[in-house]
């Protein structure tokens, strides 16, 4: 299994890159803010519990958010691997996310982090917003927070992959296409 973390801030091209790294490496893709909207949409309990978290820009519940991925994991036991978008958020989640891929003898191969700074990030959120119909994407304190709380408690993640030697920089900043080859060089040497 290949399982790699495409890590950065809101806005950083994550779910676009992830949409193509799927495609090329046949992996699974899990974005756990796709599914949180999903449960929203859908109106269940889970949906309505998170909605009162993201709608603020803050995070959901490790225990919540926990137990939404193993969920989600255990659902693909053919999988040939995973691209974790939005997830791990902070520490606990990045410890559940270690022991769930221990049992399954298959680690975190790399987390690979867009770098793009916070003036270009609300400008393309805000652009996003006017088709994504997300409330978090339309309300500039939102946006703001949503930084803000990544800044505190989601960058401690790429320190913790660090000290495993697998947190890898990538400038998040050009065309769709040259930043897919660079995030490819990375997951092959990482895999090879
Ligand atoms: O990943 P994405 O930016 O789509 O997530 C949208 C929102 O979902 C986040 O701002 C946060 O409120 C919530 N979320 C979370 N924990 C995660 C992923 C998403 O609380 N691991
Ligand atoms: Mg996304």
């Amino acid at each position: 299994m290949i399982n790699i973390i495409l890590f950065g801030p809101p806005g950083s091209g994550k779910g676009t890159q992830a949409a193509k790294l799927v495609d090329r490496y046949q992996l699974v893709h899990i974005s756990t803010g796709d599914l949180f909207r999903y449960e929203i949409g859908n109106k269940t309990p889970l949906g309505l519990e998170a909605k009162s978290y993201i709608d603020k820009g803050e995070l959901v519940p490790d225990s919540v958010t926990i137990g939404m991925l193993n969920n989600k994991v255990e659902a693909h036991p053919e999988a040939k691997g995973f691209i974790f978008d939005g997830f791990p958020r902070t520490i606990p989640q990045a410890q559940a996310l270690d022991t769930l891929l221990e049992e399954k003898d298959s680690p975190v191969a790399a987390l690979l982090a867009l770098q793009v700074d916070d003036a270009e990030i609300v400008e393309r959120i805000k652009l996003r917003g006017k088709s994504s119909g997300r409330p978090d994407d339309n309300d500039e304190a939102t946006i703001r927070n949503r930084i803000f709380v990544y800044k505190n408690e989601t960058t401690p993640v790429f320190d913790y992959y660090n000290e495993q030697h697998k947190s890898h920089s990538i400038n998040g900043v050009g065309g769709v296409e040259d930043i897919f080859e660079r995030l490819c060089e990375l997951i092959d040497a990482a895999t090879k």
